[in-house]
């Protein structure tokens, strides 16, 4: 299934996941920032525990706030140790293009079997990269891509054609959703997922059209049970 949201309220979460259409979270700093975490990792562990237990067994992923690698590298077993379902999210690379991240993606996967989604990229090549280094994740930033003047759908059908080329099992999650056409689009594209802000969500299922009619079928239902039986 294809749909993660891209959220850190619980209530907001739940409400999707109820309805059967969403199969993982993302979350990021901002975004916890954004849905009232503040305080701290205790803060962060609770919520994110909360989530994890929510949506159990599919995947929450959570992100790294240090950049110091070996302060990352501990923190990612911390993370990922909160619970079974969480997935950790690191960088592609640091606020000043310093590499260290990729060493600690492929020692976190094939070390100490922490799952990994190797998150801010702009590119194909970017994520090619990150599959190269045994990422379970590859995030795709779309509409941050589509902001720069380049077009998200064409890097991503480049990267899935790689992926697929070289049998890297590296899924494509594409975040960063600005439009509703964006996730339909996205998906077509080759994305294995595309992760989505909830009001997107809702614009996606809500038509004005569909309003109408159904408007309609409950006006006209209750006009006929008024005019009794024949
Ligand atoms: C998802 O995993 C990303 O963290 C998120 O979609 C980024 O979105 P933004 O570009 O709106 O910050």
């Amino acid at each position: 299934m294809p749909i993660f949201l891209d959220s850190g309220n619980a209530r907001e979460i739940e409400r999707f996941l109820k309805m059967g259409i969403v199969r993982g979270v993302t979350t990021n700093p901002s975004i916890l920032l954004k849905d009232g975490v503040t305080g701290g990792m205790k803060i962060v562990k609770q919520r994110s525990v909360e989530i994890a237990k929510l949506i159990a067994p599919y995947p929450l992923s959570v992100e790294v706030t240090t950049n110091e690698p070996k302060a990352m590298l501990e923190q990612a077993r911390e993370l990922a140790g909160w619970a079974e379902n969480i997935v950790v999210k690191i960088p592609i690379h640091g606020p000043n293009g310093e590499l260290d991240n990729l060493e600690l993606v492929h020692e976190l996967e094939g070390k100490h079997n922490v799952r990994i989604n190797v998150t801010a990229m702009m590119s194909a090549q970017q994520c090619f990269l990150a599959a190269l280094a045994g990422a379970t994740y590859v995030s795709l930033f779309g509409g941050r891509v589509n902001n720069m003047g380049y077009n998200a759908g064409q890097e991503i059908m480049k990267l899935r054609s790689v992926l697929d080329q070289f049998d890297l099992e590296a899924k494509i999650i594409v975040g960063s959703t600005r439009e509703v056409l964006n996730i339909i689009e996205w998906l077509e594209a080759g994305a294995h997922f595309v992760t989505v802000i909830p009001n997107l969500l809702e614009g996606m299922l809500v038509h004005p059209y569909s309003k109408e009619t159904v408007q309609q079928f409950l006006a006209d239902a209750a006009r006929a049970e008024k005019m009794g039986g024949q």
